[in-house]
């Protein structure tokens, strides 16, 4: 890759042995040593508490808020901290109105964490899970066009659209600007789950107006496990918190007067914090990781994973595999297809490369990130050839 707008490989700040070709970030990204670091020292302020002082339980999460925000163009007081992407959706489920016979929109294969809080949503309000196939969006070569099968299932009768930016089975693409114009026009409410996009590819919350965007951090966002952030929009930030912890609470900086009970909130999208937010190993990971991304600037990386992949969708497709066409998927992200399906050894023989990368369903999901190289291409496929030959 020789383009100077391309990010070179980052695979120095990284602990990867030479001969490790993980292009496996859909599943879990690996950790930079400098977010190993700040994880290690905030294990050692554990260790040590007379370290830790009671405004670090408030300093350090709202930092990383803000550098969550940026990711997504909000401000801090617009993110709440969860554990991971099922709580913000949950937390989505308990503050949205479903009247009975209305829809929650949602695609086939639907990442579970965005699909099981809908159906007992529907059930518990006498609404309905409507699951907009891949028959529905099935397009012109291979194209997967959920965005036109979306606008066609959304109406009347919509009361949430929740889907992702991309799914995370074969990365194929949703238009969330004109998804998010459909659900306003209908007075549906849409919620996202941006686990396999957020990090890795443009996401305006102005653009896209969502009321509730949910992003675990072990994928894309290269940080820990059990973290995430959940944007919330200011009109859905008086609603009902998932916890009645202590810190969400107002006033809560006070340890001294914390059974002067309140019933106010900390301002925004604070309320919906869980507990034990301030997690001192976690936090300071985060941070770490997504200083690091900022600095890259999340379109820089965009521009140069879809590089990436657009050399491997070429030299894949001389031994029979096919990917869906660049305007129907993520550019991060890639599913291949073989005419013949994907050999029943395929993962084994790759692991025993020390190559990795994951099949979904049909597809072959090729998720490389900036600490990938030629390197480690030529060894996918020098596997690739040998698990065909
Ligand atoms: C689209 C998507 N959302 C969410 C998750 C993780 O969900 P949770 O944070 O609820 O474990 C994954 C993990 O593979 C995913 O692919």
């Amino acid at each position: 890759m020789t383009d100077p707008d391309l990010l070179s490989s980052q695979r120095h700040l990284f602990d990867m042995p030479r001969d490790v070709a993980w292009m496996n970030c859909g599943y879990m990204s690996p950790l930079m040593n400098a977010v190993v670091a700040a994880g290690d020292a905030g294990i050692r302020r554990k260790a040590q508490p007379w370290s830790l002082t009671p405004p670090d339980f408030f300093s350090e999460s709202e930092d990383t808020r803000a550098l969550f925000g940026r990711i997504v163009n909000a401000d801090a007081g617009n993110i709440a901290i969860v554990p991971s992407a099922s709580y913000g959706i949950a937390v989505a489920a308990a503050n949205l109105p479903v009247a009975p016979g209305q829809e929650i929109v949602v695609l086939e294969d639907q990442f579970p964490s965005n699909v099981y809080s809908w159906r007992r949503k529907a059930e518990e309000s006498g609404g309905k899970v409507r699951t907009v196939t891949r028959a529905e969006a099935s397009g012109p070569n291979g194209a997967i066009d959920w965005t036109s099968a979306l606008l066609a299932a959304i109406g009347d009768a919509t009361a949430i659209v929740a889907v992702p930016n991309c799914l995370w089975t074969d990365g194929s693409l949703v238009d969330l600007v004109r998804i998010g114009e459909a659900a306003r026009r209908n007075g549906a409410a849409l919620v996202l789950d941006l686990t396999q996009s957020a990090g890795a590819m443009p996401f305006d919350v102005a653009a896209v107006q969502p009321d509730f965007a949910v992003a675990a951090t072990y994928k894309w966002l290269l940080g820990p496990y059990s973290l995430g952030f959940l944007y919330v929009a200011p009109h859905r930030q008086t609603g009902r918190p998932l916890e009645d912890g202590w810190i969400t609470r107002a006033g809560a900086q006070d340890f001294a007067r914390l059974v002067d009970y309140q019933d106010d909130y900390e301002p925004g999208a604070r309320r919906y914090d869980m507990g034990e937010r301030s997690n001192f190993h976690l936090m300071p990971m985060a941070a770490a990781a997504l200083t690091q991304i900022l600095d890259w600037g999340v379109e820089r990386i965009s521009r140069t994973l879809g590089a990436r992949n657009r050399t491997i969708v070429e030299r894949a497709a001389g031994l029979g595999f096919t990917a869906p066409p660049e305007d129907f998927r993520a550019p991060h992200f890639l599913g291949l297809r073989h005419a013949g399906g994907i050999p029943a050894t395929l993962l084994d023989t790759l692991k025993d490369r020390q190559v990795f990368v994951s099949v979904r369903g049909d597809s072959i999901r090729v998720t490389p990130h900036l600490y990938n190289d030629d390197g480690d291409v030529e060894r996918f496929f020098a596997a690739l050839e040998a698990v065909l030959a």
